[in-house]
């Protein structure tokens, strides 16, 4: 017995190894850790259990019997993150680069299967070369048996991806089809095809960071949800994300223990500028609102006039939609649209309930924003807020004009509370625009046509730049003082706490995608 207990030890100590110790020191240099340091940096001490250590490929092409590591360039298995069960894969570079056989991405169905079954979140950590070259078409149905289980695995369970090194490939297409991508800054990359072959095709230079690095795909494409500073705060940044998510669609995130006390904030009494075409930053709105340093923003860097997060009120987990008057004026846009839509969708596959903080002149104007499709992309906005059957609540702070005002969350589109501030602004359109159409013969026929539109323009102010026409029809709720909004919202949202809603019955709806 004692022969057959070293030979298993001997084969776990290779396992270990991965693709040995000096691409395990290559790995270091580059400042980035290990798959293992990574898994077990990652879940609570002690909680990894692997699953397929001792799993090697099969392929005997190109003198690839001879090269055989226990593992297959993939980590798999199950542990804990504060107490939750979560499955959780980590590509291992030293071996292959991390490309994908047929027996990795065996490995990886394998936990994908386990984790929806069992109703868990799956993470994945990628730091891959894409399809390995040397298996041809295997590696490209290992590829495509990963997406399908991304897709039917989708508002399931939630799905994470932390790309940790270059993905490239096939490596880049699962991350894109799980619910949040974070990138490390510096060390991780990912195209379709790299710098090389975009100079073959294109005959553009360009490097790989500029290409697909963290700082690209977080302002310019939107592919990256987070990035951070190295692998350590990466996976810090996972965990925390996950604090805020349920295991499953059929559970409610676990609340943290929040004792509520006097609510009031007098500090949103003094956010708003006199004037209403002066810029202020909604973080001040948000932090205001929420517990205390609970807001965990996505999409930072993209899409700035729109902000949206996951944040704590009353210790239990809500989405929050806010317009940032601070870039382009809060306007909504093709990308802020996408962005938002998209983090509606996430919330209300995972019963998050909704918050939205609005302030909004319209849509954007112009050549590019329509030739770019606002049309169709705000209407992913809309789609996204009316299907959305999670408890939704609206504060209107400033604008809510033209049809930006119906889609942020409008009560016409099932909002179930809906308040505004003293401050609101609830119109078709700005008074002096409106002032210029609607009275433009009077003005014309002014002895003192600038004096006649100011006049107007006042007029139309009075009827419709405040909150009380909407009130008065019941489209708002309540008109309150910005300093009772968290109190305001934390009775709401217990209130909605059970809301259960049907949706109409079909195979599934069409969102204009
Ligand atoms: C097999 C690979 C590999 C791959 C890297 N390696 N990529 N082996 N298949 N796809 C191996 C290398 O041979 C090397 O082995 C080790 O991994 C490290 O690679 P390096 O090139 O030395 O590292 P680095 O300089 O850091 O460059 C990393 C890289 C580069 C950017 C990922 O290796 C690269 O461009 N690889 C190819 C990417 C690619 O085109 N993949 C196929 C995509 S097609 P040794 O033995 O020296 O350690 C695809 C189709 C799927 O994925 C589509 C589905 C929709």
């Amino acid at each position: 017995m004692d022969e057959k207990i070293k030979t298993l030890e001997e084969k776990l100590a290779l396992a270990r190894l991965g693709g040995g110790e000096k691409r395990i020191t290559a790995q270091h240099n580059k400042k980035k850790l290990t798959a293992r340091e990574r898994i077990l940096y990652l879940l609570d001490n002690g909680s990894f259990e692997e699953i397929g250590a001792l799993v090697t490929h099969r392929t005997k092409d190109f003198g690839m019997e001879n090269q055989k590591f226990y593992g297959d360039g993939v980590v798999t298995g199950y542990g804990t993150i504060d107490s939750r069960l979560v499955y959780v894969f980590a590509q291992d570079f030293t071996v292959f680069g991390g490309s994908l056989s047929e027996t990795h991405a065996e490995k990886i169905c394998k936990i994908m299967d386990m984790a929806v079954n069992v109703g868990a979140p799956l993470i994945g950590l990628n730091d891959s070369g894409g399809a390995r070259i040397q298996e041809g078409v295997r590696s490209l149905g290992g590829y495509a048996d990963i997406f399908y289980r991304n897709v039917q695995s989708s508002g399931v369970i939630p799905q994470i991806s932390a790309i940790m090194g270059p993905c490239a490939g096939g490596a880049v297409y699962s991350p894109a089809m799980t619910d949040f991508t974070l990138m490390v800054e510096e060390t991780s990359y990912m195209f379709v095809t790299g710098p090389n072959v975009v100079k073959t095709v294109t005959n553009e230079e360009v490097t790989s960071e500029e290409l697909g690095g963290a700082s690209a795909h977080s302002t310019k494409s939107g592919v990256a949800h987070v990035t951070s500073i190295n692998d350590v705060a990466c996976l810090d940044d996972v965990k925390r994300l996950l604090s805020y998510l349920p295991q499953n669609h059929l559970e409610k995130t676990k609340p943290l223990d929040y004792t509520i006390e006097e609510e009031v904030r007098d500090e949103l009494d003094n956010i708003l500028p006199s004037n209403s075409n002066q810029p202020y930053d909604m973080h001040q709105v948000i932090n205001g609102i929420i517990d205390k340093d609970s807001f965990f923003e996505i999409h930072k860097n993209y899409a700035e006039n729109i902000i949206v997060g996951f944040a704590r009120l009353g210790g239990k987990s809500i989405g929050i939609v806010a317009n940032q008057p601070m870039f382009l004026a809060g306007v909504l846009g093709v990308k802020s649209s996408k962005k938002a839509a998209r983090f509606v969708r996430f919330c209300d596959c995972f019963n998050i309930p909704l918050l939205v903080l609005e302030d909004v002149p319209g849509f954007l104007p112009g050549t590019d924003q329509e030739w770019e499709g606002i049309i169709v992309h705000g209407a992913k906005l809309l789609y996204a807020f009316s299907e959305a059957t999670v408890p939704r609540v609206t504060v209107i702070t400033r604008k809510a004009y033209g049809g930006a005002y119906d889609v942020m969350n409008s009560k016409h589109i099932g909002a179930d509370m809906n308040f505004a501030w003293p401050s609101a602004e609830i119109a078709v359109m700005g008074a002096k625009g409106a002032a210029e159409i609607i009275f433009k013969r009077d003005i014309k026929a002014a002895k003192d046509p600038e004096a006649m539109w100011k006049q107007k323009e006042a007029e139309y102010a009075e009827l419709f730049a405040n909150p009380y026409s909407a009130a008065e029809r019941g489209f708002i709720d309540e008109v309150i003082l910005p300093k009772d909004t968290r109190r305001k919202l934390l009775k709401a949202f217990s209130m909605l706490e059970d809301k259960k809603v049907d949706g109409p019955k079909r195979k599934h709806g069409n969102i204009p995608l």
